[in-house]
This record gives structure tokens, C-alpha cells and sequence, in this order.
């Protein structure tokens, strides 16, 4: 038994770093799972570990015919849809200048076009249960940082999709939030890399001010704002960056 028992959640990005460990999560306070990625071997290998009903799908996000198909796979399966955990996401740093059409263009269709894809498939069946969504924007969406133009831009977006969504379901009980967490010890920052000649000064705005975070503390946030102790939370962006965004 725990808070989500009796309730479906589907997760984007549940093949890695704070995607999986909000499915542990979820699993382990008893929701019946529907995890999505594109690395369908990271999917399978989350899986098998988790109790409880789980299924997964391969999705590619950009894709808004199968964020259809896959909501309405998750809803035949599991009866219903409860939360909607928009996470995966990408990260790219680059001169603005040297930018090209198909990194901007990559990068908000994965990190933005997919939240609205999911998130308008999904609003239907989340009327039903009076469920929410959580979006993990970031940091970046709160505070500009040097070389990563279309990641602010795109994560920024997620904060104000969210609120906008948050603002036109509120009266019939459905909630949207989102998440910002700053350094996240995942795959994600392990790959990160940036040009050569940039002025690391520039970036170092985002560094934090104490350790970083892990996937599990994101996790415990992702499930609060989901389940009801959240229940009058309401289209906040939720900052998770002990305090690097408050000044
Ligand atoms: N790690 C951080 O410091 C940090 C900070 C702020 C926000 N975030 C955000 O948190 C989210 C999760 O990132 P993470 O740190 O766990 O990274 P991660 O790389 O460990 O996980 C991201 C997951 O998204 C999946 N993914 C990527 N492109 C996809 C696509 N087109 N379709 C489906 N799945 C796709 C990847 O396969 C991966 O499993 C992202 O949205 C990221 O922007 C991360």
C-alpha cells in the first residue's frame, strides 16, 4: 500500500537517471506504471526490477502520433490515467551563434513539443480521475546561462505550458506543475560537454552551492507534487537547487 496504490502513471525518460528513479519510486508506493523511452533496452532493464504492474512502450517523443498511441495504449491497458510525468529530456551546449536548424529544432521537440504532444492526449483521461501532470523543466527555465540558448528556451517554455495548463484545467480538478531542479547527478551531466573555447565563468551560475543533487531527491518531488499531500499545489515551477536560484 502507499500513495499511488490503485493509480496508473505515465513516465517518459523512465530509462535513466530521474525517470527511472521516479518509476522505483511510484512502483514502490504501489502504481501500476506505463514507462516510456526511446532506449528500449535502458526501458527493459528498469522493468524487470520493479513490483507491481508495469509496461513499457519505445517512444520516441518528438513523435505526437505515437505520444497519442502510447496514452491510448496506457489507458486500454490500465483502465485509466491518473499522472502524467513528462521527463525525458535532452541537454546541448553550443555557441548560439554556430547553432544549427536541427539542434534548436531537436532540442524543443524533445524537451517541449513532447510535453504538449503527451500532455493534450492525456488531459481527457486525466479529467476523469481529477489527476495532474509533473513536467520537469530545470534551473534553466528560471535563470539564463551562457551556450545553452535552446535548453533555456525550451525548459522555460515547459514552465509556462505548465502554468498555462494548470490555470485552464484548475476549476475541474485537474493539476500541472513543474519541477527545476538545478545539477542532477544523472547520465545527463556525465555526457555534458561544451565547446572548447567557451568562458566556463559563464556557466559556473548554475553550480551548486552545495553538493549535487540526486536522481532520488528530484524523485521524492516528482511524487509529492502527484499525489494529494499536493492537492492545492498548483501550476508552480518548483525550484530544486538548494537555493542557487534565489539570489
Ligand atoms: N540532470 C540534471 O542536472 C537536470 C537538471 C535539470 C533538469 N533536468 C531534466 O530532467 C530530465 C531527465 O534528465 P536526466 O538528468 O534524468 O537525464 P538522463 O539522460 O539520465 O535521462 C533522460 C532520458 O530521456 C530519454 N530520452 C531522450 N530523448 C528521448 C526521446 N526523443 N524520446 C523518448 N525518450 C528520450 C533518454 O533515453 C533518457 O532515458 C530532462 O528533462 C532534463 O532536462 C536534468
Amino acid at each position: 500500500m502507499g500513495r499511488f496504490s490503485g493509480k496508473t502513471v505515465l513516465i517518459t525518460g523512465a530509462a535513466s537517471g530521474i525517470g527511472r528513479a521516479s518509476a522505483q519510486a511510484f512502483a514502490a508506493e504501489g502504481a501500476s506504471l506505463y514507462l516510456c523511452d526511446i532506449n528500449g533496452e535502458g526501458l527493459q532493464a528498469v522493468a524487470d526490477t520493479l513490483p507491481g504492474q508495469v509496461k513499457t512502450r519505445v517512444l520516441d517523443v518528438t513523435s505526437s502520433a505515437d505520444c497519442r498511441a502510447a496514452v491510448d495504449e496506457a489507458v486500454t491497458e490500465f483502465g485509466q490515467l491518473d499522472v502524467l510525468c513528462n521527463i525525458a529530456g535532452i541537454a546541448k551546449t553550443h555557441h548560439f551563434h554556430d547553432t544549427t536548424d536541427e539542434q534548436w529544432d531537436q532540442l524543443l521537440a524533445v524537451n517541449l513539443s513532447s510535453v504538449m504532444y503527451l500532455s493534450r492526449a492525456a488531459i481527457p483521461h486525466l479529467l476523469k480521475q481529477k489527476g495532474n501532470i509533473v513536467n520537469m523543466a530545470s534551473i534553466a527555465g528560471l535563470m539564463g546561462q551562457a551556450y545553452t540558448s535552446g535548453y533555456c528556451a525550451s525548459k522555460a517554455a515547459v514552465v509556462m505550458l505548465s502554468k498555462s495548463i494548470a490555470l485552464e484545467y484548475a476549476k475541474q480538478g485537474l493539476r500541472c506543475n513543474a519541477i527545476c531542479p538545478g545539477g542532477v547527478q544523472t547520465e545527463l551531466v556525465q555526457k555534458f560537454s561544451a565547446p572548447e573555447d567557451v568562458n566556463f565563468e559563464l556557466m559556473a551560475r548554475y553550480m551548486p552551492l552545495t553538493e549535487m543533487a540526486e536522481a532520488e531527491d528530484v524523485a521524492n518531488a516528482v511524487l509529492f507534487l502527484a499525489s494529494q499531500d499536493a492537492r492545492h499545489i498548483n501550476g508552480v515551477a518548483l525550484p530544486l537547487d538548494s537555493g542557487v536560484s534565489a539570489g
